[in-house]
C-alpha cells in the first residue's frame, strides 16, 4: 500500500528541561478526549512517550499521516489505544494493532499487552487504554466503542 510509505509519526525530539506537552488539537468531540485531570488524550500519549524519550513535545497529526510506534515505549497496547484515540480526536486515521505491533516486531521489539513500565508521575491513564487485542482475530483495531464500554478515569 502506498499509504504505508507515507506513514510518519510527527514526533519532535525532546528538549532537556522542557515540560511534557502537546500542540495536537482535538477537533472531534468525544467523552474520552480528556481524563479526570482535564488532560487531553494526546497529552497522555506524550506522557507515555516520556518514559523512553524524556520530556516530550508531541506535534499534531498532519493530514493523511498516522502515528507510528517510533519510540520503543510505544510498542504496547496502552500506547496504541491512546495514540489511536489521539488520532481520532484530530479527525485523523489510525493503524490497526497488527499494523502497529508488526512495526515493533520488525525492529526486534516484542509488542506488549498493558504498559510494561512504571507510569510517569502526574497524569492518569484511562481504563479503556488497558484494552488488549490478543485473541481478537477479527477485531484488532481501536474504535470509539472501546472507551464507551470500558470507561475513562
Ligand atoms: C481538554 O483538554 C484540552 C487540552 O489540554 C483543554 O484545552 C480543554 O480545556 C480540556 N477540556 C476539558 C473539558 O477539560
Ligand atoms: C506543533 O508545533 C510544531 C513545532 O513548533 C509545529 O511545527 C507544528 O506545526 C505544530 N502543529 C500543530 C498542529 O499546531
Ligand atoms: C492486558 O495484558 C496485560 C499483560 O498481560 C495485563 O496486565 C492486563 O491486565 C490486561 N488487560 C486486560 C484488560 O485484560
Ligand atoms: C473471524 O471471522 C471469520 C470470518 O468471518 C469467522 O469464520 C471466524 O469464526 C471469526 N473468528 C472469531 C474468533 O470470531
Ligand atoms: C470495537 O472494537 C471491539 C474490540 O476489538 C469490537 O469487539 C467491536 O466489535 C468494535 N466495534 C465496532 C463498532 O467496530
Amino acid at each position: 500500500m502506498l499509504s504505508w510509505l507515507l506513514l510518519s509519526a510527527i514526533i519532535a525530539k525532546s528538549v532537556v528541561g522542557a515540560k511534557i506537552q502537546t500542540n495536537a488539537t482535538c477537533t472531534v468531540s468525544a467523552f474520552f478526549n480528556n481524563n479526570s485531570l482535564g488532560q487531553s488524550v494526546c497529552l497522555i500519549g506524550a506522557y507515555l512517550n516520556s518514559v523512553c524519550e524524556g520530556t516530550h513535545l508531541e506535534e499534531g497529526l498532519l493530514p493523511g499521516r498516522f502515528y507510528e510506534p517510533q519510540a520503543s515505549c510505544m510498542c504496547n497496547t496502552v500506547s496504541y489505544n491512546v495514540w489511536s484515540a489521539c488520532a481520532y480526536c484530530q479527525n485523523g486515521p489510525w493503524l490497526s494493532w497488527p499494523d502497529w505491533s508488526s512495526q515493533c516486531s520488525n525492529r526486534g521489539i516484542a509488542p506488549q499487552e498493558g504498559f510494561p513500565y512504571a507510569l510517569p508521575f502526574g497524569f492518569a491513564t484511562p481504563h479503556w487504554a488497558y484494552y488488549n487485542y490478543s485473541g481478537n482475530v477479527n477485531d484488532t483495531r481501536w474504535n470509539t466503542s472501546i472507551p464507551h464500554a470500558l470507561g475513562g478515569t
